[in-house]
C-alpha cells in the first residue's frame, strides 16, 4: 500500500462556469472569464502545494456542439490566456504541454500552443497540461491507429501507453470535478485506472487554494491498494 503523499499529478474537470454565470444573471461567457481566473489561482496553488503535473480539461471534443457564439468566445479567451501563460510560464518556470487533437482548432490557437510549448520545453517546475480538443476515446483510438500503422498485430497495455499523447505523463493520482457532477465525461479514461476521485459542489469560477487544499486533505486520508489488500 502506498502512503498518501502529495500527488504528483492532479487532473481537474473544470465544470460549472455556465451555472455560475446564470446564478449571477450574467452571460455564459462571463462564467468562462471567471473560470480563467480560477485557472490562474489553481496553477499558483498547485505550484505552492508541490504538485508536479496539473492537467486541466479546457475543451473537450464534445464541446464543439455548443452554440457557435460560445465556441468563438472560448477560443478568444483561450488565445488571450495562452498569451498570458507564455509570459507567466517563463517567470514561474512552468512547462506547457497540450493533450488533444489539433484539428479543427483555429490557427490562432495552434500557433500560440506551438510557440509556448517550444519556449517552455526546458522549464523544470510545474508541468501544466491543457487538455484542449481532448477526448479520451480519441486518444486511445489514436494510439491504436499509430500501432496499426507501425505494423503491429498484437498489442500490450505498455504499447498503448507508449502512444498516448504524452507517454511520460504519470497517471493522475487524483481527479477533481467541480459543480456537483460525478462523471468522467471522456477524460483520461486510460490514465484514470487507479485514480482517486474528488467531487465538490463548488462551481469552477469559485475554486481556489482553499478548495484545492480540501481535495488534497481528502486524498491524503485515503488508502490506495491498487488491487491488493
Ligand atoms: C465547463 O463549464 C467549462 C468548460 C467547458 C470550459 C473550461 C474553460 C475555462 C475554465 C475557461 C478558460 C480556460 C483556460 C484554460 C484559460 P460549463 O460551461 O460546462 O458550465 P455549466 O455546466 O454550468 O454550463
Amino acid at each position: 500500500m502506498q502512503s498518501n503523499q502529495i500527488p504528483q499529478h492532479i487532473a481537474i474537470i473544470m465544470d460549472g462556469n455556465g451555472r455560475w454565470a446564470k446564478q449571477k444573471h450574467l452571460p455564459r461567457l462571463a462564467g468562462h472569464h471567471a473560470g480563467a481566473k480560477a485557472v490562474r489561482r489553481t496553477i499558483d496553488a498547485a505550484r505552492k502545494a508541490g504538485i508536479s503535473f496539473l492537467t486541466l480539461y479546457a475543451f473537450s471534443t464534445e464541446n464543439w456542439s455548443r452554440p457557435q457564439e460560445e465556441i468563438d468566445g472560448l477560443m478568444k479567451l483561450l488565445a488571450q490566456s495562452l498569451d498570458e501563460y507564455a509570459k507567466e510560464a517563463t517567470e514561474k518556470n512552468i512547462r506547457l504541454w497540450v493533450s488533444g487533437e489539433r484539428e479543427p482548432l483555429p490557427p490562432a490557437i495552434l500557433e500560440r500552443i506551438d510557440k509556448t510549448v517550444a519556449a517552455t520545453a526546458g522549464n523544470t517546475g510545474l508541468t501544466l497540461n491543457l487538455a484542449l480538443n481532448y477526448g479520451a476515446q480519441q486518444e486511445i483510438t489514436h494510439a491504436v491507429n499509430d500501432l496499426l500503422a507501425s505494423g503491429k498485430t498484437a498489442i500490450t497495455p505498455a504499447d498503448i501507453r507508449a502512444h498516448l499523447y504524452h507517454p511520460d505523463l504519470p497517471d493522475p493520482e487524483l481527479i477533481i470535478r467541480t459543480s456537483g457532477e460525478e462523471r468522467l465525461s471522456n477524460f483520461l479514461l486510460w490514465q484514470a485506472a487507479y485514480s482517486e476521485f474528488y467531487f465538490t459542489p463548488v462551481l469552477w469560477p469559485d475554486f481556489d487554494e482553499t478548495e484545492l487544499q480540501k481535495a488534497l486533505a481528502s486524498f491524503q486520508a485515503r488508502q490506495r491498494r491498487f488491487g491488493g489488500i
